[in-house]
């Protein structure tokens, strides 16, 4: 059995019960029982560790107690005691929390725990302990206070990693990268198979059962390199639609699943991925996936989910070309991205915002990217911003109208780099750069056609820099002065060794919206 080490921590730790964040061992509906000292046959902790949704004063830890054989299945219907500790240090000396927790098989044996009372702006080490086993030991941090003055905010930007498509190695070179948070915009799964197989999922079959999507996410969480990254650092996690199914728009599935059925396999795949991720309870309990982290006066992070509440496709069954010009239905203003209260919720953060950057962190492309066809017509794909035309109108004329400073758009789902000037009005190349937009390529997730869309960039002049040839993330450097971005693009997405290297820096000063080179 593969234990970690240990730390002094864990026997000079006195345990400290501290309201939700932890649990007795009796009551909790634990089916065949509480295994309070359980023998594994193999290593407990094989999906690893992470951390999540910080505050100023905790966050929240996660880990799901299975062996390496597959899934939950494997692992009797019982409960485990897990326990857990929080120190000041990596050697788990200095532990200020400690706790146990039951990982419950009605929630796969995933355990979630949340800190609070914990000082700001400063990083923490963890550790579970299962029977005889020990868990991998995390690192992660406090967010500062709220309002305190910081010079700087590193994040990387991840997004699309189907497993089958390529290695992590993205995420080895995010561990050199002296990061404060990693934020995940979707497609951390795959429901499905196609394209390029370097390595295969644990099952040939579309996820589409609890157990099902379960397993996917077991699959992918025994990555060693993506185990590494949460590990590493604290994740913001939001989710696109391969989380579920590809294309999908609020219940309506895009391949004519009858919509009792798609409601069903919606809500286990929404189950099982507020299993594997460290979400807080309300945010598991409530499925309100758009929050707002506040990093000092420095940048206020809204993460939104443009998935759960999106009105269908216009003119498409799901992410096809579509004729704008022809399309009537697509301006309709009650056509929504964000859904009525994502929209108002936004719009008061950033009217409210007091921070020098005002992050918004979501699925795509905000920026039009028209196409030509075959014919040389012009087109947009229905799945992204550009088939909801009226919601970015408005959350651009908002930003416009309100004036409100230093946007900056995040985003991926694409599989390619982007970095755009934000446009009042994108008719019109000459009208104001409002705000900026970076968007992060795959982690490994084939590309799209690369070329195509380089011969398109004539006609979306506030595209200002294009990529689609390379995996990779998007690592940004955020100072009160100025915000820089970095394509990080990998050598080779099939080598799990890969190099990578800085295809191209941008910035964007305090103040000025737009993208320079
Ligand atoms: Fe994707």
């Amino acid at each position: 059995m593969r234990n970690a080490p240990r730390g002094d921590g864990w026997s000079r730790r006195q345990f400290i019960l501290r309201g939700a964040a932890t649990f007795g061992v009796a009551g909790f509906g634990l089916g065949g029982g509480l295994f309070a000292r359980p023998r594994f046959d193999a290593y407990p902790f094989s999906l690893g560790v992470a951390s999540g949704d910080p505050s100023a004063d905790g966050f929240v830890l996660w880990t799901r107690i299975a062996t390496a054989q597959s899934d939950a299945a494997f692992l009797p219907m019982q409960g485990y005691e897990v326990e857990w500790i929080v120190a000041e240090d990596e050697r788990l000396r200095r532990v200020v929390r400690s706790g146990r927790g039951v990982a419950r098989a009605d929630a796969a044996h995933a355990l979630h725990v949340e800190l609070d009372g914990l000082a700001p702006d400063r990083w923490y080490w963890y550790q579970f302990r299962c029977g005889d086993a020990a868990s991998p030991v995390g690192r992660t941090r406090t967010l500062p206070a709220a309002g305190a003055s910081v010079a700087r905010l590193r994040l990387a930007l991840a997004s699309c990693q189907h497993y089958e498509h390529g290695y992590y190695a993205a995420y080895r070179h995010m561990l050199g990268d002296d990061l404060d948070l990693v934020v995940h915009v979707g497609d951390y799964i795959y429901e499905g198979s196609w394209g390029p197989q370097v390595r295969r999922h644990e099952s040939a079959e579309g996820a589409s059962t609890l157990a099902g999507y379960r397993n996917r996410h077991a699959c992918y969480k025994r990555d060693p390199d993506l185990q590494r990254a949460h590990a590493a650092y604290p994740w913001l996690v939001t989710w696109d639609d391969h989380e579920v199914s590809n294309d999908y728009a609020g219940l309506v599935s895009a391949y004519d699943e009858p919509s009792d059925t798609f409601a069903a396999r919606r809500a286990a795949a929404y189950q099982a991925w507020c299993e594997h991720m460290p979400l807080r309870a309300r945010t598991r309990a409530t499925l309100r996936m758009y929050r707002r982290f506040a990093f000092g006066d420095l940048a206020a992070i809204n993460l939104l989910d443009d998935r759960q509440y999106r009105a269908a496709h216009a003119c498409a069954e799901r992410g096809e070309m579509i004729d704008a010009g022809t399309c009537a239905e697509l301006g309709s203003p009650a056509r929504s991205l964000l859904g009525t209260a994502q929209q108002r919720w936004l719009d008061d953060g950033l009217a409210r915002g007091d921070a020098r950057w005002n992050v918004v962190a979501q699925q795509t492309l905000v920026a039009p990217f028209v196409s030509r066809d075959e014919a040389g017509a012009p087109r947009v794909w229905a799945d992204g911003w550009d088939g909801y035309p009226a919601a970015r109108a408005h959350l651009l004329g908002h930003v416009a109208e309100r004036r409100i400073p230093n946007v900056v758009t995040l985003g991926g789902d694409v599989h390619a780099f982007y970095a755009c000037d934000l446009k009042a009005d994108f008719a019109d190349p000459d009208s104001a750069t409002i705000a900026t937009e970076f968007v992060g390529t795959s982690i490994s997730s084939q590309g799209d056609d690369h070329d195509a869309r380089v011969r398109d960039l004539d006609l979306n002049p506030h595209v200002r820099a294009y990529d689609g040839r390379r995996r990779g993330y998007l690592r940004c450097d955020i100072g009160h002065d100025a915000w820089r971005s970095d394509f990080v693009a990998l050598d080779d997405a099939t080598d799990p060794r890969s190099a990578a290297r800085k295809m191209r820096t941008f910035h964007v000063e305090n103040g000025r919206a737009g993208v320079q080179t």
